[in-house]
């Protein structure tokens, strides 16, 4: 696998590794290296609406690694949650391969990618998904429940992740009393309980005012770099782009670029 954009060379192993440091192509040792966890292979989804065939996704290819977090980044319309829903396996891939550590998605039974979903993945939505009628510390808490983690770990965990995204005087309150900002802190707090190791999130500040977005973008970001959680986050909002180790741009289905952040040159290029 090789991309290159803006200066950006990789060097790879057996498609599975490469230096950490994205600017340097020179090996150095082990520990700089990073391993692929997901492997997307010249994917593409047509949607059949009667006659007409829609190609959301047209021949998309590009390896996530570890610990990263990688912006998909592009206008409305050009496949982006199309292709965290396949990468999820909310979605059935029309050609091509995703691979997530050893498993290729296709090849999973409707067990296994329930497992899959359960297991290894949270996801983080524009419109947060929380119930209404469950109070913070009771969303964070049922999610843990689903998960079936002991009774004891679930107050716990959940009263740590709730304060980690700084709702801890509010955690009696229901959604319906904070702001989108807060809410959206909630959805944070309840992915992260799940302990996924990798998250997915899908317009993440597109109910928000530019302010909270980029907190939330930030909150997103210190706290997957504290956890070492791989992040993939979809999104057409630029303001929020700094914040994304790398970024993949997809343009009516196809990625057009592909290239890491160093420094607010690199954002200003980029924009
Ligand atoms: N379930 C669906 N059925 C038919 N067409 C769809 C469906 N979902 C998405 N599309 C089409 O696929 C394209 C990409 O959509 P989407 O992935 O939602 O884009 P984005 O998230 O970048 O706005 C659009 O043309 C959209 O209309
Ligand atoms: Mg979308």
């Amino acid at each position: 696998m090789t991309k290159t954009a803006k200066g950006y060379s990789n060097t790879i192993w057996n498609g599975v590794l490469r230096d950490e440091y994205a600017h340097s192509t020179s090996i150095t040792n082990i520990s700089q290296q990073q391993r692929s966890i997901i492997s997307i292979t010249d994917v593409k989804k047509i949607y059949k609406l009667g006659d007409i065939a829609v190609n959301a996704l047209d021949g998309v290819s590009f390896d996530i690694f570890e610990g990263e977090i990688v912006f998909i980044q592009g206008p409305s319309g050009s496949g982006k949650t199309t292709l965290l829903n396949l990468i999820g396996g909310i979605d059935t891939i029309s050609e091509g391969n995703i691979r997530v550590c050893d498993d290729t998605l296709r090849s999973m039974s409707a067990k296994q990618l329930t497992m899959y979903r359960k297991q290894r993945l949270a996801f983080v939505f524009q419109f947060y998904s929380l119930i209404p009628t469950l109070t913070v510390l009771e969303n964070v808490e049922l999610t843990m429940e689903l998960m079936k983690f002991p009774q004891k770990k679930i107050r716990k965990d959940a009263e740590h992740f709730i304060e980690m995204v700084g709702l801890k005087d509010r955690r009696n309150n229901f959604p319906s009393q904070l702001s989108g900002g807060e809410r959206q802190r909630v959805a944070i707090a309840r992915a992260l309980a799940k302990n996924p190791d990798i998250l997915l999130v899908d317009e993440p500040t597109g109910q928000l005012d530019q302010d909270s977005g980029v907190k939330i973008v930030d909150l997103i970001r210190t706290i997957a770099k504290a956890q070492n959680k791989t992040v993939i986050l979809v999104t057409h909002d630029l303001e929020i782009i700094k914040f994304a180790d790398r970024v993949i741009k997809l343009r009516s289905g196809k990625v057009v670029s592909d290239s890491p952040l160093e420094g607010s040159a690199q954002i200003e290029s980029y924009i």
